[in-house]
């Protein structure tokens, strides 16, 4: 009893979730990004539509919910950062945690270079949209500026700042609260403007129409890579929002919840997106291009194309923040817990080096466009690093950490709040974290290293 005592006021000082539903918005929101509104449409699209969507959601249902639940429940366990909740169960197994806190300091840094984007795209569609036949040209002269991206690379890792600053509830959660449903309800807005398009049916083909000829290894790996992004797993940020948690939560609702709004805003992401791009006469492409370029001239031709526009903007801003806190959030942890730094001074410190690692991540799409280490620019290789390698290490060494190390009869005493829980998925959750995740991670790696 004391011991549960003290580890309640240590948990005070640590910081935690002040309801259910504040955690679940805001692991939703660091799992609801640029993966579900810029890279989901588009793979479904290409890669066999409805066919896609199966083997997606198959995926997201098998080794999506045995991570989450994985990740969380060491993070609750260890009550620590990444690092110390695997060391605390295991002496010898932080560096597993470790991977995930470089992983998520690494995307941090290149995520809000993208984050300063869109913060330049509300402010023009504030002043008045951006011109159908231009945006093309928009979009490279703002990348391939020197300064100006940096600028609003520094504003946007500044309001990641700001919110991490406020600490667990009073700045994460409560952030979360508001900016996870505003974008739910703006997603569905651009939706129907969107579904309602005269042609709009050939985008819903395009996204929706299975074509089970399109599925290959290849496919396969890019919507297990997919599941990975879209869900922030294999980094650290599940442990560590898990170890926010009160212990007598429902971690097993919550673990089902969240990959589950996850793929709801992916499919509307995609719902609000082909189907204008396809009336309006344009061919969507991935990534950047998709989102900064193709969009920006299907709303210019729209009726109430700018208000629509900045409202888009306005949704994956929300996006592309509740994601950065949360990965902004596992190194503060991490600083915090091992070191003992004050928050105000981790999240200071943290954020100025994240920013300067951005900058030449940014530059690499302009001057230093021609800098190549690898045979990649500095951005790409950040990029190809993170989403390639150490997320899928990451996310393997997890599935054995928890499966072999740890042990899953251990976990699922965590899981079930010692047997006061009911888990009628337990046996499945075990089979799936011992053999079925690591078989598929193992798979992707040696694709990788191929
Ligand atoms: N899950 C986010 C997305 O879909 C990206 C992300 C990755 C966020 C890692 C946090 C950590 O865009």
């Amino acid at each position: 009893m004391s011991e549960l005592r003290a580890e309640g006021v240590a948990n005070k000082s640590r910081g935690q979730w002040n309801s259910t539903f504040g955690f679940v918005m805001a692991a939703a929101g660091s799992a609801i990004g640029l993966g579900n509104l810029w890279k989901f449409p588009y793979l479904a699209g290409k890669n066999g539509g409805g066919a896609f969507v199966i083997l997606y959601l198959s995926l997201i249902v098998i080794v999506g919910f045995c991570l989450v639940l994985a990740e969380m429940s060491v993070g609750r366990k260890g009550q620590s950062d990444a690092y110390g909740s695997f060391k605390k169960i295991n002496e010898k197994c932080g560096f597993i945690g470790m991977i995930g806190v470089v992983t998520s300091f690494i995307i941090l840094s290149y995520y809000s270079v993208i984050g300063g984007w869109i913060l330049k795209y509300i402010g023009s569609y504030f002043a008045g949209g951006i011109s159908g036949g231009e945006s093309s040209n928009y979009f490279v002269s703002l990348i391939s500026s020197p300064l100006e991206p940096l600028v609003y690379h520094l504003g946007f890792m500044m309001i990641t700042a700001l919110i991490v600053l406020g600490g667990v509830e009073k700045g994460i959660e409560r952030a979360s609260k508001f900016m996870m449903p505003t974008l739910f309800i703006l997603l569905i807005f651009v939706g129907i403007r969107s579904v309602t398009l005269p042609g709009a049916t050939e985008g819903i083909k395009f996204f929706l129409k299975p074509d089970f000829s399109k599925i290959t290894m290849g496919t396969f790996i890019a919507a297990l890579g997919q599941v990975f992004f879209s869900l922030s797993l294999g980094m650290g940020v599940m442990v560590t929002y898990g170890s926010y948690l009160k212990k007598d939560g429902n971690m097993p609702k919550d673990s089902l919840t969240i990959p589950f709004i996850d793929t709801i805003i992916a499919m509307l992401a995609g719902f609000a997106i082909l189907p204008a791009v396809f009336a309006l006469g344009f061919e969507p492409g991935q990534g950047p291009g998709l989102m900064f370029v193709t969009l920006p001239a299907v709303f210019d031709k729209m009726p109430w194309g700018n208000f629509f526009g900045g409202m888009f903007f306005i949704l994956v801003f929300f996006a592309a923040v509740t994601s950065s806190i949360s990965l902004l959030e596992t190194s503060v942890s991490l600083v915090v817990d091992q070191f003992k730094l004050n928050r105000v001074k981790a999240v200071i410190l943290l954020a100025t080096v994240a920013f300067i690692l951005g900058v030449p991540s940014s530059l690499a799409n302009g001057i230093l466009g021609e800098t190549m280490i690898f045979g990649k620019n500095f951005f790409d290789l950040m990029c190809f690093l993170t989403d390639n390698i150490l997320l899928p290490v990451g996310g393997l060494l997890l599935c054995l950490f928890v499966g072999y190390i740890w042990g899953p009869e251990e976990a699922l005493k965590e899981i079930t709040n010692n047997n006061k829980l009911k888990f009628k998925l337990g046996k499945l959750w075990i089979f799936g974290i011992r053999y079925i995740a690591p078989v598929m991670l193992g798979i992707v790696i040696f694709n990788c290293l191929k």
